[in-house]
């Protein structure tokens, strides 16, 4: 996705709205944008970065650890997921 991709994270009471950085996780982006989101392997096999995509669409380079019906509702690694539209709102638990 091109550089005018925009990042809405939700994470424990706080809405931030960011531009994407090119090849950045949507982690990475959340971190870039001061926020504290929880993480533990970083290579899409714990779930611990886990959040709901609510809006847009996000893809992910490597899943090992959801299913099939929670990528269906719209849960994503977010240490594995990059934006798939020009907009993307993610939510933290
Ligand atoms: S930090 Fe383990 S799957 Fe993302």
């Amino acid at each position: 996705m091109s550089e005018d991709v925009e990042v809405t994270i939700r994470l424990g009471g706080r809405t931030i709205t960011t531009a994407y950085r090119r090849g950045a996780t949507l982690l990475q982006t959340a971190r870039s944008a001061g926020l504290r989101p929880p993480s533990s392997c970083e290579t899409g096999s714990c779930a611990t970065c886990m959040a709901q995509i609510v809006r847009g669409r996000a893809e992910m380079r490597n899943n090992d650890a959801l299913t099939l019906d929670e990528v269906a509702e719209g849960w994503v690694l977010t240490c594995q997921a990059e934006p798939a539209t020009p907009t993307v709102e993610v939510v933290y638990e």
